[in-house]
């Protein structure tokens, strides 16, 4: 049973999958990473790997669920059936429900905080606070399972209403507040950032660039993160791009989202490190950035409360039009599956995600170390679930850029694209060899065990498997008939 829904609106899409990009993905692991990676010169890998792995995955990933017209697994059973592939390929739609279901799990978690910091800020709790205060503030928060667990169900129930209400009512509607809102808060705080802090110190640091940086980590980094920050690999713009019109090029709107959403990074960064400089901070503080050196320079800064309100507001913001694109292909498959009602199926999704993401609040406090599970995984089990979501979405991705070069004809995809020869060659080309070479060594990357000159002999192997699995399972009977 297809789906059949299409947004009401031609541009939804765009602003769907925008939702769905923008989130703490940019507003702070951009920044961090960035920082940590060479400024300038990890930009450059970035906007590289945007444009030669992320736009190519982001056109095949929305392209097969347009052709399917069909939540993520259902969409992937019907195309190997017409495709005449090995149905192993279904493990797409497997990988990703999955997936969702554990990043879901913790985003709600790590977002809930935002909802503490949102309140502290607006009561002006940190107004004036040193460093120590606030430091010993955030590890309190981080030590009550009380809290983290009521700001984690806070967070999922309002996500889950939203996608509750469907694709209409719900999301389409929440999105055309949230995302002009976001806009609009990302430049109050940027101008905010120019006015009181560095933003000078800010642009050099952001974009300074230099060569010798580029070290091999640097660049794993950045496609790492050009992955993840397009939310790529897991479903989600699948889901969303079942319900697009067909009359829409997908090769512009990809390249429009992945515009958007470098964007609202860059600009996030500046804002960001313009405050942090600003208030002579260190910039390399890792998790600690948003929640610990930003609050502290925002309770230095005239207006810091009223203006650090604000921007726990974008980051609220940023996360839950992120996480309904991660309820949505698993509630779509339950519904055309199970013939559930769409609240049900939202209910079932998410009730399981939450209970999941006790684990990860757990891992914060009375089971921050030594358990059971520490012993057998060698680790947390948030840091556990993110270790997972970190291999799946890489190969998750890996596939889609196969399946998409391999199996679907050529006619199909010019029908998508809508666009020249030239352009059509290049793509194929980056979806047959580049992209799933590149997301070869990301993926081996995530596994921390794979080291040194291990990576890329590894990753040579991985990439000839792969192109022979596309060879056997894909070309042959389908491109005959
Ligand atoms: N892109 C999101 C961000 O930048 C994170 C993310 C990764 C995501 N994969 C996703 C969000 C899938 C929704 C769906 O924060």
């Amino acid at each position: 049973m297809s789906t059949h829904n299409v947004w009401t609106h031609k541009g939804t899409f765009l602003l769907a999958a925008v939702g769905s990009a923008v989130g703490l993905g940019n507003l702070w692991r951009f920044p961090y990473l960035t920082g940590e990676n060479g400024g300038g010169a990890f930009i450059l890998v970035y906007a590289l790997t945007i444009f030669a792995v992320g736009i190519p995955i982001l056109i095949a990933e929305t392209m097969l669920g347009r052709n399917s017209r069909r939540s993520p697994i259902m969409g992937m059973r019907f195309l190997t059936r017409t495709h005449n592939t090995s149905r192993a390929w279904e493990s797409i739609g497997w990988l990703g429900a999955a997936s969702a279901f554990l990043i879901l799990s913790f985003y709600s978690v790590i977002a809930g905080w935002a909802i503490h910091y949102t309140w502290q800020m607006l009561t002006g709790s940190l107004a004036g606070a040193d460093a120590a205060t606030i430091g010993a503030g955030f590890d309190a928060l981080l030590a009550s399972p009380a809290l983290l667990t009521l700001y984690h169900t806070l967070f999922i129930v309002a996500s889950g209403l939203i996608v509750g209400m469907g694709i209409h009512k719900g999301i389409e509607s929440g999105l055309r507040i949230i995302m002009p809102a976001l806009f609009v808060i990302l430049l109050i705080v940027l101008a905010y950032g120019v006015a009181n802090g560095d933003f000078a110190a800010a642009a050099s640091f952001l974009f300074t660039f230099n060569l010798a940086d580029l070290s091999l980590e640097g660049w794993l980094a950045a496609m790492g993160q050009s992955f993840f920050t397009l939310s790529l690999g897991m479903g989600a713009i699948m889901a969303y791009g079942a319900y697009m019109s067909s009359e829409i090029s997908l090769t512009r709107t990809a390249i429009a989202i992945a515009i958007v959403d470098t964007a609202v990074a860059m600009v996030a960064g500046l804002a960001i490190f313009s405050l942090v400089f600003g208030a002579d901070l260190s910039p390399g503080q890792g998790p600690g950035l948003m929640f610990v050196t930003l609050p502290l320079a925002f309770a230095e800064m005239p207006f810091g409360a009223l203006v650090g309100g604000v921007f726990f507001i974008l980051v609220l913001g940023a996360a839950i039009s992120s996480s309904i694109s991660l309820i949505e292909p698993v509630a779509a498959f339950l519904v055309e599956r199970f013939d559930l009602t769409r609240p049900q199926a939202v209910f079932a999704m998410v009730m399981a995600s939450w209970a999941l993401g006790l684990l990860t609040v757990a891992s914060f406090n009375v089971y921050a170390e030594g358990t059971i599970f520490h012993t057998l995984f060698g680790r947390s089990a948030f840091d556990f679930i993110e270790l997972l979501t970190n291999i799946f979405m890489p190969l998750g991705g890996l596939l889609i850029a196969l399946f998409a070069g391999w199996a679907l004809t050529h006619s199909e995809v010019m029908k998508e694209m809508r666009t020249n020869e030239t352009w059509f060659t290049i793509w194929r080309l980056l979806v047959r060899f580049v992209a799933p070479a590149a997301v070869a060594f990301v993926f081996l990357r995530a596994i921390p065990q794979v080291e040194g000159y291990l990576i890329p002999a590894i990753g040579a192997l991985v990439i000839v498997g792969a192109f022979a699995a596309g060879r056997t399972f894909l070309v042959d009977d389908s491109q005959e008939q």
